[in-house]
């Protein structure tokens, strides 16, 4: 079943000490209140076991923000699939624009890190979204649907049905400049097409597609009213209880 996720990644921010403030803060702002989607936060690696120790993961779901693409073995400063999972992690974001474009990270690799994840029972966070020039150039339906081909096409329809996708227009990541409503319903709506030709109409509705790039409070409403918007991914408004909790209650 497509779920409502409001997700929050919180990048290289925080040091052990504030996001494990962050997390109890979150919690406790979380407690007694009936929720209409899910909420994952997505920490840096060293914060996981911690924050997994020190929340309820029954109202809260922790995500790391990558994983290797390997199993194991000599790959120094690597951070594999299992490791993650053994931490109490559920979810892994990977595709992440920063990640492809400062990392390197080809679809292939985005290939096996998906792979990996499922091999372990994380729910892959699987980002795609356009560069402007791609935009400018109407390209933006091309390249989003070429990304999900080159990553997660070799899924079986099964496997398909456990990845939350998110969509994020690269140059509204950060920028403070969001996509209207109306470009992420447009690009969601194909996105969801896209999906329906490869594994059918009801992998397709019950996939979750979530928003990000610079949503906050203020916009979440808006967005989150799309028939096909499941939900964000939020970055710089993940990072204090007062900016996340609004987004979190905009469902
Ligand atoms: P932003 O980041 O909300 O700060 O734009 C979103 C993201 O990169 O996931």
């Amino acid at each position: 079943m497509r779920k409502n996720i409001v997700a929050g990644n919180w990048k290289m921010n925080k040091n052990l000490q504030e996001g494990l403030t962050l997390a109890k803060e979150l919690d406790a702002a979380l407690k007694g209140k009936t929720l209409n989607c899910d909420v994952v936060i997505g920490t840096p690696f060293i914060h996981l076991a911690s924050v997994a120790t020190a929340i309820d993961l029954s109202k809260i779901g922790v995500a790391a923000q990558n994983c290797a693409d390997k199993v194991s073995g000599a790959y120094t400063g690597e951070v594999s699939a299992e490791m993650v999972a053994s931490t109490g992690a559920k979810y892994v974001i990977l595709g992440h624009s920063e990640r492809r474009a400062y990392y390197h990270e080809t679809p292939e690799i985005l290939k096996e890190k998906v792979l990996l994840a499922l091999a372990n029972g994380l729910t892959p966070i699987f980002c795609i979204g356009e560069v402007l020039s791609e935009r400018e150039a109407g390209k933006h339906f091309e390249v989003v649907k070429s990304q999900i081909e080159a990553s997660l096409f070799n899924l079986s329809a099964e496997d398909f049905g456990k990845i939350v996708l998110a969509y994020e227009p690269v140059w509204a990541i950060g920028t403070g400049k969001t996509a209207t409503a109306a470009q992420a319903q447009e690009m969601h709506a194909f996105i969801r097409k896209t999906l329906a030709g490869k594994y059918g109409e009801t992998v397709a509705n019950d996939t979750s597609i979530l928003y990000g790039g610079s949503a906050n409070a203020s916009n979440a409403k808006e967005l989150f009213s799309n028939p096909d918007v499941d939900g964000g991914l939020i970055g710089g408004a993940s990072l204090g209880v007062d900016k996340f909790l609004p987004i979190i209650e905009a469902f």
